[in-house]
């Protein structure tokens, strides 16, 4: 097998409905010093990448075109902690809808003994969005109240999650309707 080839899904045209989403062959990306090399097994879908998808909201500079902000799998070279073969999921800057990812060290997290690669690839973006505003920001404490808005969205049902977790009372809004669909 060609090393450095994987596979990977792009958005035909650069923007589009979920049919413009094509498996293709493309580079394998190299990770740099301090860089993590992951081996893809389950990656998240959020919010972000449907817009991305749609063309509305582009990469930053420097960010892999291809899809996908989480990401777990196994680490395949050794960076910071972390040694070839160790489990793993990551807050990446992009790429994770394909079968390797490449991520700053630093934002990776271990797998829990038990967690599979799946549930694992939906924690970074939510958990890591809703611990750093509600618990380091907002301080949130057990007995209080957690005010949840859209509370039937990803960041939302985290949130519920988490504070219920952490001993808050939570009450969440959400509309009725149904949204449009992206
Ligand atoms: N996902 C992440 O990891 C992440 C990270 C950082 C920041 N954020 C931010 O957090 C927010 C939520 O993201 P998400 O990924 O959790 O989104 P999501 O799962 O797509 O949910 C979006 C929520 O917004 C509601 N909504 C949309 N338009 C509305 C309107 N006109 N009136 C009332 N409610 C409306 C939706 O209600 P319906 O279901 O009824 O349409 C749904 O509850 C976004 O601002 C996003 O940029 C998200």
């Amino acid at each position: 097998m060609d090393q450095t080839r994987m596979n990977a899904i792009i958005v035909d045209g650069g923007k589009g409905p979920p049919e413009a989403l094509k498996w293709v062959d493309t580079d394998r990306p190299v990770p740099a010093d301090g860089q993590l090399l992951i081996r893809v097994r389950a990656a998240g879908v959020n919010r972000p990448d449907l817009l991305q998808r749609r063309g509305l909201y582009p990469p930053p500079p420097g960010a892999p075109e291809t899809l996908g902000l989480e990401a777990a799998g196994e680490a395949v070279n050794d960076a910071g902690r972390w040694r070839a073969g160790d489990r793993i999921t990551a807050l990446l800057g992009g790429g994770g809808y394909a079968e390797y990812a490449v991520v700053d060290a630093r934002h990776a997290l271990p797998l829990p003994a038990g967690l599979s690669f799946e549930d694992a690839a939906a924690l970074p973006e939510t958990v890591f969005t809703v611990f750093a505003n509600v618990f380091e920001h907002g301080r949130l404490a057990a007995g209080e109240t957690l005010l949840v808005h859209g509370a039937n969205s990803g960041i939302g049902v985290t949130a519920i999650q988490m504070g219920k977790a952490a001993g808050a009372r939570v009450v969440g809004t959400c509309r009725a309707r149904r949204g449009p669909r992206l």
